[in-house]
């Protein structure tokens, strides 16, 4: 928990996204935060050039001063999927948003995370789409995680929202996801020390745009405040639409924890897991194995998996983001 405001340094960090409401709103809170190196798109939510249009978009909506360069458009083995039922065509249905004004840097993602890997020190990478650009990057670099100050992703938990047991992210590149997950894993021959952070649906799902959140948005300000507020309310939509009447009182604002976890760490609880991706079930493929045992003989920690979150106070930190933004 907060006990006094820490001072606080900003981390260099590299967004990895699909856009996405949640992830936007991780844009916003990396560039209020931390030092963004760039935003490299995947293909997740909706296809590539709507996610690298939406992160063309908020680059814009935010003044931010830092490259995008498109990556990969389907995942390595898996068919696309995508999710526009919850996030609508556009990716970022709900708000009229500007036109981007200003032109994509690149669309060689993967070579400029490499890139930006070997150049940088202390550099953070944060997924929060499909792991397909991440994995490519590491196929071809294996010792990438090295380089790192460490990974911090959003996706897995111990339950899924695409099957019973497969999160969005893993499900969609369950193959990318393994190789992100096993080049940290103490097994692996050469792996990486980490930290390896997952925002899974166990914490995630602690961290909802409530209507008095969406409410609280709606007050601050500026462009930025009313398109978000457009976007919650649009997301929040189509997330309780799905879901059993109680179960949710909004929408899980998944991806902006992978960053906060980073920024903001005091905010979470997490526990040290073994944690493997399934790529083969027939019912379990993009299921996140976390060994909760507390038999001796389990294998070592790969992950710092978040446990815990003080929701309103991630949620005022969201807010401080967007008002640093209110132009
Ligand atoms: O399962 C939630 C994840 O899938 C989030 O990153 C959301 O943006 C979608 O990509
Ligand atoms: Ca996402």
């Amino acid at each position: 928990m907060l006990t006094g405001m820490p001072d606080r340094v900003r981390p260099r960090l590299l967004i990895d996204c699909d856009p996405g409401h949640d992830d936007a709103v991780a844009i916003v809170a990396a560039a209020a935060f931390a030092d963004v190196v760039g935003i490299v798109t995947v293909a997740g939510n909706v296809p590539l050039d709507r996610t690298t249009h939406n992160a063309l978009v908020m680059r814009d909506l935010i003044g931010l001063d830092t490259p995008v360069h498109s990556g990969c458009s389907r995942p390595l083995v898996a068919p696309p999927r995508h999710a526009g039922f919850i996030h609508g065509e556009s990716g970022l249905d709900g708000a009229e948003l500007p036109e981007p004004t200003t032109p994509l840097d690149g669309t060689d993602g993967v070579e400029f995370i490499i890139d930006t890997c070997r150049s940088s020190e202390g550099l953070w990478l944060v997924p929060t789409g499909p792991l397909t650009n991440i994995g490519t990057a590491i196929r071809l670099v294996p010792d990438l995680p090295d380089r790192v100050a460490g990974v911090s992703l959003m996706g897995g938990g111990s339950f899924g929202n695409r099957s019973a047991v497969a999160e969005f992210n893993i499900w969609a590149d369950p193959e990318a996801a393994a190789i992100v997950f096993d080049a940290f894993d103490p097994s692996t021959p050469g792996s990486a020390a980490g930290p390896l952070i997952m925002a899974g649906l166990d914490v995630t799902h602690q961290f909802q745009v409530t209507p008095d959140r969406i409410e609280l948005t709606r007050a601050v300000p500026g462009r930025l405040a009313a398109a978000l507020a457009g976007l919650f309310d649009f997301f929040t939509g189509t997330y309780l639409s799905r879901h059993d009447e109680g179960a949710l009182s909004g929408a899980a604002l998944h991806d902006p924890l992978a960053v906060l976890a980073i920024t903001h760490p005091e905010l979470f609880e997490h526990a040290d897991r073994h944690v493997v991706v399934e790529t083969r079930g027939e019912h379990t493929a993009g299921m996140t194995v976390i060994d909760e045992r507390r038999l001796l003989e389990r294998s070592d920690p790969n992950c710092r998996v978040l446990t815990r979150v003080d929701a309103d106070e991630a949620f005022a930190v969201v807010l401080d983001a967007v008002a640093r933004f209110s132009n």
